[in-house]
Protein backbone atom coordinates (compact mmCIF):
# COMPACT_ATOMS: atom_id res chain seq x y z
CA UNK A 1 0.00 0.00 0.00
CA UNK A 2 1.24 3.30 -0.85
CA UNK A 3 -0.21 5.35 1.85
CA UNK A 4 -0.71 3.50 4.92
CA UNK A 5 -4.35 3.90 5.58
CA UNK A 6 -5.06 5.01 9.23
CA UNK A 7 -8.35 4.62 9.95
CA UNK A 8 -11.17 2.67 7.65
CA UNK A 9 -15.14 1.22 8.64
CA UNK A 10 -16.00 -1.89 7.72
CA UNK A 11 -19.63 -2.72 7.57
CA UNK A 12 -20.51 -6.44 8.34
CA UNK A 13 -17.34 -6.98 10.11
CA UNK A 14 -18.87 -9.20 12.40
CA UNK A 15 -19.02 -12.37 9.95
CA UNK A 16 -17.78 -13.71 6.46
CA UNK A 17 -16.13 -11.07 3.71
CA UNK A 18 -16.42 -8.40 6.17
CA UNK A 19 -14.50 -10.04 9.01
CA UNK A 20 -11.63 -11.02 6.77
CA UNK A 21 -11.39 -7.59 5.11
CA UNK A 22 -11.03 -6.39 8.69
CA UNK A 23 -8.78 -8.83 9.32
CA UNK A 24 -6.73 -7.71 6.16
CA UNK A 25 -6.70 -4.08 6.85
CA UNK A 26 -5.21 -4.42 10.96
CA UNK A 27 -2.92 -7.00 9.57
CA UNK A 28 -1.37 -3.94 7.37
CA UNK A 29 -1.57 -1.58 10.66
CA UNK A 30 -4.88 0.41 9.57
CA UNK A 31 -7.57 0.96 12.92
CA UNK A 32 -10.71 -0.66 11.54
CA UNK A 33 -14.44 0.50 13.07
CA UNK A 34 -15.95 -2.40 12.46
CA UNK A 35 -19.87 -2.30 12.38
CA UNK A 36 -22.77 -4.95 12.89
CA UNK A 37 -26.01 -5.53 15.17
CA UNK A 38 -24.88 -8.66 17.25
CA UNK A 39 -22.45 -7.04 19.83
CA UNK A 40 -21.25 -10.80 20.94
CA UNK A 41 -19.84 -11.34 17.86
CA UNK A 42 -18.08 -8.22 17.26
CA UNK A 43 -16.24 -8.99 20.67
CA UNK A 44 -14.86 -12.22 19.74
CA UNK A 45 -13.49 -10.47 16.70
CA UNK A 46 -12.02 -7.63 18.86
CA UNK A 47 -10.47 -10.65 20.93
CA UNK A 48 -9.23 -12.29 17.89
CA UNK A 49 -7.98 -8.79 15.95
CA UNK A 50 -6.76 -7.12 19.26
CA UNK A 51 -7.16 -2.88 19.88
CA UNK A 52 -6.86 -1.60 16.30
CA UNK A 53 -10.30 -3.39 15.93
CA UNK A 54 -13.24 -0.78 17.68
CA UNK A 55 -16.63 -2.93 18.13
CA UNK A 56 -19.80 -0.60 17.02
CA UNK A 57 -22.70 -2.61 17.54
CA UNK A 58 -25.24 -0.74 15.28
CA UNK A 59 -27.54 -0.74 12.37
CA UNK A 60 -25.60 0.61 9.47
CA UNK A 61 -28.47 1.35 7.81
CA UNK A 62 -28.84 4.25 10.17
CA UNK A 63 -28.17 7.96 9.10
CA UNK A 64 -27.08 9.56 12.10
CA UNK A 65 -24.68 6.43 12.47
CA UNK A 66 -22.74 7.25 9.66
CA UNK A 67 -22.54 10.92 9.96
CA UNK A 68 -21.25 10.34 13.77
CA UNK A 69 -18.75 7.96 12.82
CA UNK A 70 -17.34 9.93 10.30
CA UNK A 71 -17.51 13.15 11.79
CA UNK A 72 -15.43 11.29 14.92
CA UNK A 73 -13.34 9.01 13.37
CA UNK A 74 -12.16 10.79 9.52
CA UNK A 75 -11.99 7.14 7.97
CA UNK A 76 -10.16 7.75 4.14
CA UNK A 77 -12.01 4.28 3.90
CA UNK A 78 -15.29 3.19 3.83
CA UNK A 79 -15.93 -0.39 2.96
CA UNK A 80 -19.77 -0.97 2.39
CA UNK A 81 -19.89 -4.77 3.04
CA UNK A 82 -22.94 -5.44 4.96
CA UNK A 83 -25.67 -7.42 3.43
CA UNK A 84 -28.89 -9.40 4.01
CA UNK A 85 -28.92 -12.96 3.29
CA UNK A 86 -32.08 -13.26 0.51
CA UNK A 87 -34.63 -15.42 0.82
CA UNK A 88 -33.97 -18.03 -1.35
CA UNK A 89 -37.14 -18.95 -3.31
CA UNK A 90 -38.55 -18.58 -6.62
CA UNK A 91 -40.51 -15.16 -7.34
CA UNK A 92 -43.69 -17.38 -6.51
CA UNK A 93 -43.06 -17.83 -3.25
CA UNK A 94 -41.40 -14.54 -2.38
CA UNK A 95 -43.43 -11.77 -0.62
CA UNK A 96 -43.07 -8.40 -1.19
CA UNK A 97 -41.26 -8.25 2.26
CA UNK A 98 -38.87 -10.93 1.16
CA UNK A 99 -38.46 -9.81 -2.10
CA UNK A 100 -37.28 -6.24 -1.16
CA UNK A 101 -34.96 -7.29 1.80
CA UNK A 102 -31.49 -6.55 0.22
CA UNK A 103 -32.63 -3.40 -0.40
CA UNK A 104 -33.68 -2.06 3.12
CA UNK A 105 -29.96 -3.39 4.17
CA UNK A 106 -27.50 -3.51 1.44
CA UNK A 107 -28.56 -1.08 -0.69
CA UNK A 108 -29.93 1.37 1.91
CA UNK A 109 -27.02 1.27 3.48
CA UNK A 110 -24.68 1.91 0.70
CA UNK A 111 -27.06 4.92 -0.48
CA UNK A 112 -26.64 6.48 3.70
CA UNK A 113 -22.65 6.33 3.52
CA UNK A 114 -22.24 7.55 0.52
CA UNK A 115 -24.43 10.59 1.47
CA UNK A 116 -22.86 11.05 4.33
CA UNK A 117 -19.47 10.70 2.48
CA UNK A 118 -19.63 13.52 0.28
CA UNK A 119 -21.53 15.73 2.89
CA UNK A 120 -18.70 15.68 5.78
CA UNK A 121 -17.25 15.40 3.38
CA UNK A 122 -14.18 12.81 3.49
CA UNK A 123 -10.60 13.90 3.35
CA UNK A 124 -9.60 13.78 -0.50
CA UNK A 125 -7.85 10.83 -1.69
CA UNK A 126 -10.55 8.99 0.53
CA UNK A 127 -11.74 5.77 -0.90
CA UNK A 128 -15.28 4.63 -0.77
CA UNK A 129 -15.26 0.62 -1.89
CA UNK A 130 -18.96 -0.96 -1.40
CA UNK A 131 -20.02 -4.79 -2.39
CA UNK A 132 -22.06 -5.74 -5.31
CA UNK A 133 -22.29 -8.76 -6.76
CA UNK A 134 -22.03 -11.02 -10.08
CA UNK A 135 -25.64 -11.47 -9.55
CA UNK A 136 -26.34 -7.89 -10.06
CA UNK A 137 -25.06 -9.04 -14.06
CA UNK A 138 -26.89 -11.91 -14.31
CA UNK A 139 -29.59 -11.87 -12.34
CA UNK A 140 -30.32 -14.66 -9.48
CA UNK A 141 -33.89 -16.34 -9.87
CA UNK A 142 -33.43 -17.69 -6.45
CA UNK A 143 -32.91 -14.70 -4.63
CA UNK A 144 -36.30 -12.30 -4.27
CA UNK A 145 -34.84 -9.06 -5.59
CA UNK A 146 -31.04 -9.40 -4.62
CA UNK A 147 -29.62 -9.21 -7.76
CA UNK A 148 -31.30 -5.82 -8.30
CA UNK A 149 -30.16 -4.40 -4.97
CA UNK A 150 -27.24 -5.36 -6.06
CA UNK A 151 -27.53 -3.55 -9.28
CA UNK A 152 -28.55 -0.25 -7.29
CA UNK A 153 -25.35 -0.20 -5.62
CA UNK A 154 -23.13 0.00 -8.70
CA UNK A 155 -25.20 2.99 -9.92
CA UNK A 156 -24.89 4.59 -6.29
CA UNK A 157 -20.83 3.83 -6.92
CA UNK A 158 -21.13 5.99 -10.40
CA UNK A 159 -23.26 8.46 -8.78
CA UNK A 160 -21.02 9.31 -5.32
CA UNK A 161 -18.21 9.36 -8.37
CA UNK A 162 -20.15 12.05 -10.52
CA UNK A 163 -20.56 13.98 -7.31
CA UNK A 164 -17.33 13.93 -5.44
CA UNK A 165 -16.14 14.84 -9.22
CA UNK A 166 -18.41 18.02 -9.77
CA UNK A 167 -17.49 19.23 -6.14
CA UNK A 168 -13.77 18.62 -6.60
CA UNK A 169 -13.56 16.39 -3.56
CA UNK A 170 -11.14 13.74 -4.80
CA UNK A 171 -13.15 10.73 -2.84
CA UNK A 172 -12.76 7.59 -5.24
CA UNK A 173 -15.82 5.21 -5.32
CA UNK A 174 -15.04 1.61 -6.29
CA UNK A 175 -17.29 -1.43 -6.53
CA UNK A 176 -16.69 -5.06 -6.07
CA UNK A 177 -18.69 -7.63 -7.46
CA UNK A 178 -17.58 -10.86 -5.79
CA UNK A 179 -18.59 -14.88 -7.14
CA UNK A 180 -21.07 -16.78 -4.85
CA UNK A 181 -18.87 -18.74 -2.12
CA UNK A 182 -19.64 -20.86 0.64
CA UNK A 183 -17.50 -18.98 2.55
CA UNK A 184 -19.60 -16.00 3.53
CA UNK A 185 -23.27 -16.72 5.03
CA UNK A 186 -25.19 -14.70 1.93
CA UNK A 187 -22.77 -17.60 -0.38
CA UNK A 188 -23.83 -20.58 1.34
CA UNK A 189 -27.39 -19.98 1.49
CA UNK A 190 -27.23 -19.23 -2.36
CA UNK A 191 -25.37 -22.44 -2.94
CA UNK A 192 -27.68 -24.31 -0.57
CA UNK A 193 -30.70 -23.33 -2.38
CA UNK A 194 -29.26 -23.52 -6.38
CA UNK A 195 -27.64 -27.07 -5.39
CA UNK A 196 -31.31 -28.01 -4.75
CA UNK A 197 -32.76 -26.54 -7.98
CA UNK A 198 -29.96 -28.81 -9.80
CA UNK A 199 -31.03 -31.65 -8.08
CA UNK A 200 -26.81 -32.21 -6.96
CA UNK A 201 -25.88 -32.31 -3.05
CA UNK A 202 -23.77 -29.11 -1.73
CA UNK A 203 -20.50 -30.65 -2.20
CA UNK A 204 -21.07 -31.55 -5.79
CA UNK A 205 -22.21 -28.10 -6.88
CA UNK A 206 -19.67 -26.50 -5.08
CA UNK A 207 -16.88 -28.71 -7.42
CA UNK A 208 -18.59 -27.44 -10.00
CA UNK A 209 -17.70 -23.68 -9.62
CA UNK A 210 -14.10 -24.16 -8.95
CA UNK A 211 -11.93 -22.32 -8.48
CA UNK A 212 -13.89 -20.84 -5.73
CA UNK A 213 -13.20 -17.45 -3.78
CA UNK A 214 -11.81 -17.41 -0.61
CA UNK A 215 -12.03 -15.48 2.49
CA UNK A 216 -8.19 -14.66 2.22
CA UNK A 217 -8.70 -13.54 -1.38
CA UNK A 218 -11.50 -10.98 -0.13
CA UNK A 219 -9.47 -9.25 2.66
CA UNK A 220 -6.44 -9.29 -0.11
CA UNK A 221 -8.14 -7.47 -2.99
CA UNK A 222 -9.67 -4.93 -0.67
CA UNK A 223 -6.04 -4.01 0.43
CA UNK A 224 -5.20 -3.88 -3.12
CA UNK A 225 -7.83 -1.51 -3.88
CA UNK A 226 -7.03 0.90 -0.91
CA UNK A 227 -3.71 1.08 -2.09
CA UNK A 228 -4.26 1.55 -5.99
CA UNK A 229 -5.15 5.01 -6.07
CA UNK A 230 -5.44 4.35 -10.02
CA UNK A 231 -7.61 1.63 -9.65
CA UNK A 232 -10.39 1.45 -12.12
CA UNK A 233 -14.51 1.75 -10.91
CA UNK A 234 -15.80 -1.82 -10.88
CA UNK A 235 -14.07 -5.31 -10.66
CA UNK A 236 -15.31 -9.06 -10.55
CA UNK A 237 -13.59 -11.01 -7.78
CA UNK A 238 -13.40 -14.72 -7.87
CA UNK A 239 -11.33 -17.81 -7.33
CA UNK A 240 -8.62 -15.68 -9.94
CA UNK A 241 -8.83 -12.99 -8.08
CA UNK A 242 -9.87 -9.54 -9.30
CA UNK A 243 -10.42 -8.40 -13.00
CA UNK A 244 -11.28 -5.20 -14.24
CA UNK A 245 -15.02 -4.58 -15.67
CA UNK A 246 -15.19 -2.79 -18.97
N1 LIG B 1 -20.78 -14.78 0.12
C1 LIG B 1 -20.95 -14.60 -1.17
O1 LIG B 1 -20.96 -15.55 -1.95
C2 LIG B 1 -21.16 -13.22 -1.74
C3 LIG B 1 -21.11 -13.06 -3.12
C4 LIG B 1 -21.30 -11.78 -3.66
C5 LIG B 1 -21.52 -10.71 -2.83
N2 LIG B 1 -21.57 -10.89 -1.48
C6 LIG B 1 -21.83 -9.72 -0.65
O2 LIG B 1 -20.77 -9.57 0.26
C7 LIG B 1 -21.25 -9.04 1.50
C8 LIG B 1 -20.85 -9.97 2.64
O3 LIG B 1 -21.43 -11.25 2.42
P1 LIG B 1 -21.15 -12.47 3.41
O4 LIG B 1 -21.46 -13.71 2.65
O5 LIG B 1 -19.83 -12.29 4.05
O6 LIG B 1 -22.33 -12.24 4.49
P2 LIG B 1 -22.50 -12.80 6.00
O7 LIG B 1 -21.47 -13.82 6.32
O8 LIG B 1 -23.94 -13.16 6.15
O9 LIG B 1 -22.21 -11.49 6.87
C9 LIG B 1 -23.08 -10.39 6.77
C10 LIG B 1 -22.56 -9.30 7.69
O10 LIG B 1 -23.41 -8.14 7.53
C11 LIG B 1 -23.87 -7.74 8.84
N3 LIG B 1 -25.16 -7.07 8.72
C12 LIG B 1 -26.31 -7.55 8.17
N4 LIG B 1 -27.29 -6.61 8.27
C13 LIG B 1 -26.73 -5.53 8.89
C14 LIG B 1 -27.21 -4.26 9.28
N5 LIG B 1 -28.48 -3.88 9.08
N6 LIG B 1 -26.36 -3.41 9.91
C15 LIG B 1 -25.08 -3.77 10.16
N7 LIG B 1 -24.57 -4.95 9.80
C16 LIG B 1 -25.38 -5.82 9.17
C17 LIG B 1 -23.92 -9.06 9.64
O11 LIG B 1 -23.91 -8.83 11.04
P3 LIG B 1 -25.27 -8.69 11.92
O12 LIG B 1 -26.25 -9.68 11.36
O13 LIG B 1 -24.83 -8.96 13.32
O14 LIG B 1 -25.70 -7.27 11.75
C18 LIG B 1 -22.62 -9.70 9.17
O15 LIG B 1 -21.53 -9.11 9.83
C19 LIG B 1 -22.77 -8.88 1.32
O16 LIG B 1 -23.06 -7.58 0.93
C20 LIG B 1 -23.07 -9.87 0.21
O17 LIG B 1 -24.26 -9.57 -0.51
C21 LIG B 1 -21.39 -12.11 -0.92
Amino acid sequence: MSDPIQTAVVTGASRGFGRAIAAALVARGTHVVGIARDERELRTVRDELGDRFTPVAADATDEALAQQVIREQRPCLLVLNAGATPHVAPVQEQTWETFSRNWEVDTRHVFTWTGAALREPLAPGSLVLSMSSGAALGGSPLSGGYASAKAAVRYLRQYGAEESERAGLGIRFVTVLPNMTPVGGVGEAGIKGYAARAGVDRETFIEGRQPILHLEQVGKAVVELAGNRDSGAEYRLGGEGLSLIG
